[in-house]
């Protein structure tokens, strides 16, 4: 529902950033990292629904979702609500240490959600990066073996470790030294661009054979190999979906030689793609599935969830202080309330919606090479010719910069795609108003052809 200053919908008073928001940017310049890599200069001020307001008043639609975080939208009234009673009860009693109900009441919860063929549990950390710490550790652990398998185009995340299984951006690991060893990362299916020329469905046979036939032969002994580390729709890589049989093909390697399969649903979990996790589309079981991003709704928490039968290690192998903490368990719970009430289905009808709507953009559209994703995951591949499917970062990032300009948000993907993640809670008429942004924005960007 919105209130009389409310709406659903962009609108845009001035050229952007506006004075205000011009205030802001040279203030944050004065202080904060250069790290931090801005696409444009949105400043956000509040948030409701899927709109982000800026300090000049003018309003986005966000189909950006804080890098698919914002699941609920933002500042949904359940999920403040449980934040605000939370806040008022318990803020902090670090779980590593105490109990609190609230911790196995939200892991309950998540058990639930995975195949019932196996009993699993759940450690709580804070970020996505932290939930891939603790997946390398505990695979590590549980199977005495060091090795790691990763794909190319992967992103799980920044700090040492995961940068390790990391290989989405040269400049992400630039300069930052030694990594883990024993880590050996393989190519991940892409159709659009398979060189057998395979379809969606059937693209990565040779990828399974290369693993099983060179990598597990001549590199690593398979009795070696911790965990095989996947997402089933690669995020930051471009929205890249893996075809099922791929993911069903990885779990038979895995069954047969003891490695754990990890499911990195950092960014594709928790209902975005019409289904609680994107595995579920493949019906595999995997060893241990990671959640954060849209798990919480904007707050920090993140969850490792593994078989009971590989979650084994002693009191004390691993911890954190702020994991599991009381007010992003109650944003959790209320999160889940909603996915599992409605939003889930939403995010399976929306997505139907858009992609009916946009899959014929590749012939309509002559820098688009393609189209793909599930559910809310919708990527847009920039070309600069569709036939020889040139790259083109330099039109993609105009189609983003224009949606920007028109009061739509969205996010790059990989070398030359476009992400477009809104929240789950997304409506008709709100997919309608960002398709019509975006075929505005590519046209404009095709004039410079
Ligand atoms: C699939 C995946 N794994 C891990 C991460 C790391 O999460 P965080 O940024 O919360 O550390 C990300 C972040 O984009 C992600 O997309």
């Amino acid at each position: 529902m919105t209130t009389a200053t409310e709406t659903k919908l962009p609108r845009i008073n001035m050229p952007l950033p506006g004075p205000k928001a011009k205030e802001v940017i040279e203030y944050d310049k004065k202080f904060i990292s250069p790290s931090l890599f801005r696409e444009y200069p949105l400043v956000a001020e509040r948030g409701y629904g899927a709109i982000i307001e800026d300090p000049d008043g003018n309003t986005f639609l966000d189909f950006a979702a804080g890098i698919a975080v914002c699941s609920t939208g933002h500042c949904h009234p359940h999920v403040v609500q449980a934040i605000q009673k939370q806040a008022a009860e318990l803020i902090h009693i670090a779980g590593t240490d105490f109990y609190h109900r609230h911790m196995p009441q939200l892991a309950e919860r998540l058990v639930a959600t995975m195949p019932k063929s196996h009993h699993y549990k759940v450690f709580f950390g804070n970020s996505g990066t932290e939930a891939v710490e603790g997946a390398i550790k505990l695979a590590r652990y549980a199977t005495r073996r060091d090795k790691l398998i990763a794909f190319y185009g992967c992103f799980h995340g920044r700090t040492l470790g995961s940068l390790s299984l990391t290989a989405s951006k040269s400049t992400q690991r630039k300069y930052f030294g030694t990594l883990l060893g024993g880590v050996e990362h393989i190519p991940f299916p892409y159709a659009y661009r398979c060189a057998l020329g395979h379809t969606k469905e059937t693209c990565g046979g040779e990828i399974i054979e290369l693993l099983e036939e060179q990598i597990l032969k001549r590199l690593f002994a398979p009795e070696e190999v911790a965990a095989i580390i996947v997402e089933p729709i690669q995020g930051e890589g471009g929205f890249i979906p893996a075809p099922a049989f791929f993911l069903r093909e990885l779990q038979r390697i895995c069954n047969k030689h003891g490695i754990m399969l990890i499911l990195d649903e950092v960014q594709s979990g928790m209902g975005r793609t019409g289904k609680m996790w994107a595995y579920d589309h493949a019906g595999i079981t995997p060893d241990i599935v990671l959640t954060a991003k849209g798990l919480g709704s904007g707050m920090p928490i993140s969850a490792f969830i593994a078989k009971e039968s590989v979650m084994q290690w002693k009191p004390g192998s691993h911890g954190t202080t702020y994991g599991g903490n009381p007010v992003c368990i109650a944003s959790a719970m209320a999160t889940l309330d909603l996915i599992q009430g409605g939003l889930m289905a939403n995010a399976r009808k929306m997505g139907e919606y858009i992609f009916g709507k946009i899959n014929d953009w590749p012939s309509r559209f002559k820098i688009v090479g393609d189209v793909r994703g599930k559910g809310l995951m919708v990527g847009v591949e920039i070309v600069r010719d569709q036939r020889t499917k040139e790259k083109a970062p330099d039109l993609r990032d105009k189609v983003i910069v224009g949606a920007f300009h028109r009061g739509l948000l969205t996010l790059e993907s990989g070398e030359n795609s476009i992400r477009i993640s809104p929240p789950l809670i997304i409506d008709e008429e709100q997919a309608d108003c960002a398709i019509r942004i975006m075929e505005e924005s590519i046209r404009e960007a095709e004039k410079s052809l």
